[in-house]
């Protein structure tokens, strides 16, 4: 069976697509990165998908009148591209209607959190603020809400006394960088089932 073909959404570092397209180049997962899109110019995913040879397509959303004819074209390019499953890989963007309808149930996202804990900007540091003992981060696909959609893989982090928000999000990324691609793979293998809110992991 060929390979799971994955577009890859991120606004910034790009941290995150690394690992996806170290865990591909590794035969780690059934899937590869075909095509990076970004939400601005600056962001180093751009440069870290081009230094792979995988095109890299900045996308402004200024130059569009509305998120519909943005996204309009974002799926042009990913379908142009042959991307099954997108990725969003730090996408500091709401997903709107356009590329859920285009991509249904086939849009995966990572929170820095434990959702439905700390949703939004900064999961970290607002688990830092907060005093829990437990952080951590979530995959889960992607819905209409904002961090809402049927969570798939979670792993847990303790918050230690000595943390900063820092520190504390830097131990959390190690964990999003083993749970994503594990996520992936699971779609991949045609393994995950959603049932309501609910995304059970099959054995096939
Ligand atoms: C990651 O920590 C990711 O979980 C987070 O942005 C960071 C991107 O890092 N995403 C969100 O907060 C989405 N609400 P990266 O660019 O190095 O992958």
């Amino acid at each position: 069976m060929g390979k799971l073909r994955l577009g890859v959404l991120a606004s910034g570092r790009g941290s995150n697509l690394q690992a996806i397209m170290d865990a591909a180049a590794a035969g780690k997962i059934d899937a590869e990165v075909v095509v990076v899109v970004s939400d601005c110019n600056e962001a180093y995913a751009l440069e870290r998908a081009r230094q792979r040879g995988i095109p890299a397509e900045f996308v402004n959303p200024e130059s569009f009148g509305s998120k519909g004819e943005y996204e309009e074209l974002i799926v042009g390019l990913l379908n142009r591209h042959g991307a099954e499953l997108v990725c969003l890989a730090g996408y500091m963007r709401v997903v709107g209607a356009v590329m859920l309808n285009a991509f249904p149930d086939k849009i995966l996202n990572i929170h820095p959190a434990l959702l439905p804990a700390f949703q939004g900007l900064h999961g970290q540091e607002q688990a830092w603020r907060y005093g829990v003992k437990f952080s951590g981060c979530t995959v889960h696909f992607v819905d209409e809400g904002i961090d809402t959609g049927p969570i798939i893989i979670q792993a847990v982090v303790p918050v230690l006394d000595d943390d900063t928000a820092d520190t504390l999000a830097a131990r959390i990324l190690e964990q999003e960088h083993v749970i994503y691609p594990e996520a992936i793979q699971r779609f991949a293998e045609g393994r995950l089932k959603i049932e309501g809110r609910k995304v059970f992991t099959v054995n096939k």
